[in-house]
């Protein structure tokens, strides 16, 4: 007999993500190794070299520290906190995971602004609360009103809210002043702040007062900026009474040794990211005004991805495959005429521009 899982996790449906499908690959006849992937938004030039020697010859037989002590000094340094502020996690979405389970459950309603990362949404109904959706108009360039997110967190007594900064998929970064009045202003709620492409911004703050209240928790994530999306690696800066219940509901030896070690050189290769994303800001200036030449209209962003309004999302980004290109459908975001393009390096962005070229006159 097929046993049934908990009434509530019978409805709940994994959220899409981009990347390469092999079985759509496979039907395609499409091998993965001849993609350019324009789908995620990781960064194109791969870790640097000094993660690649840091992992060499690691003994994988023993079990790793339990709470990555190591990596979690390393980042307690950088951000001049205490060790217990912080926590590691298999890359940021299994501390998304453990925060709803920690802080939400049913009876709690979990505000969310959209569209945005859809694991969000995924979490809170694994842990049985109701999301509460603040729209984000796209006649406003999809940026987020902030009045408007305090008087909904007030309205429906939400107990958390989740601020994707800058927010993925539309590229839209929160000035510091909105985020700190959000704080302030809602002292009982529990804001996730997701800051896993702030290395692609130009805005340096990334907040770390926030967490002296003890309603603000910190999301950062080491695959995107040092191209770690294999390895999975992130971590959340909290105040310590938080982080002690969020180690509660982690599993032990969360992350493995290798992804410990890689963390820790990463963490001293700032100038590395520093570099890739100066590189990244001229590609993306680029595919902008060859975009624009091509008469589309990509909309404004301040990260290293942006939306891109094609009509029809889903048939271009199937005809961009035929030609081995990747693009992001934002159909799963509600966004059917949009694709989302994470920019790549300049000569890989000149043959996505050859590739739309074709499309476009087909
Ligand atoms: C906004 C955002 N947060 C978190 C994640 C998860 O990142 P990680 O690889 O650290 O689990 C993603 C991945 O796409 C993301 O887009």
């Amino acid at each position: 007999m097929l046993l049934s899982p908990r009434p509530h996790i019978r409805h709940i449906h994994p959220s899409p993500h981009g990347g390469v499908d092999l079985s759509e690959l496979c039907a395609l006849g499409i091998s993965p190794q001849n993609i350019l992937d324009f789908s995620t938004n990781i960064n194109p030039y791969g870790p640097p070299l000094s993660i690649r020697k840091a992992i060499e010859n690691l003994d994988i037989s023993a079990y790793p520290d339990t709470r990555s002590a190591e990596f979690r000094r390393f980042v307690a340094s950088q951000w001049g906190v205490s060790e217990e502020s912080v926590l590691a996690g298999n890359g940021s979405v299994e501390l998304i995971r453990v925060t709803a389970l920690t802080y939400f459950g049913p009876e709690d309603k979990v505000l969310v602004p959209k569209p945005t990362f859809g694991e969000y949404e995924v979490s809170c109904l694994i842990a049985g609360a109701r999301v509460v959706e603040q729209k984000l108009e796209e006649e406003k360039g999809f940026r987020l009103d902030v009045e408007e997110t305090i008087s909904l967190a007030r309205h429906h007594q939400v107990r958390g809210l989740f601020l994707c900064n800058p927010n993925n998929p539309t590229g839209q970064l929160l000035p510091s002043s909105d985020i700190e009045k959000v704080v302030k202003l809602l002292p009982d709620i529990l804001i996730i702040l997701d800051q896993a492409y702030s290395s692609f911004t130009s805005d340096l703050n990334r907040h770390p007062d926030l967490v002296q209240g003890g309603n603000v928790i910190l999301l950062c994530s080491l695959t995107k900026d040092f191209a770690l999306g294999g390895l999975r690696l992130g971590y959340v800066i909290s105040h310590p009474e938080v982080i002690h219940h969020l180690d509660k509901v982690l599993p032990p030896w969360n992350v493995n040794v290798i992804a410990q070690r890689a963390g820790i050189a990463a963490l001293q290769e700032e100038e590395y990211v520093n570099q890739c994303s100066a590189r990244l800001k001229e590609a993306k200036e680029y595919l902008l005004s060859e975009l624009t030449r091509l008469g589309l209209s990509p909309l404004p962003s301040e990260t290293n991805y942006f939306l891109l309004d094609v009509g029809r999302a889903r048939e271009f980004r199937r005809k961009l495959l035929s030609r081995k290109i990747l693009v992001r459908d934002c159909t799963s975001f509600g966004l059917p005429q949009y694709i989302r393009i994470g920019v790549r390096t300049l000569p890989e962005c000149q043959r996505l521009i050859s590739a739309m070229e074709e499309v476009l006159t087909e």
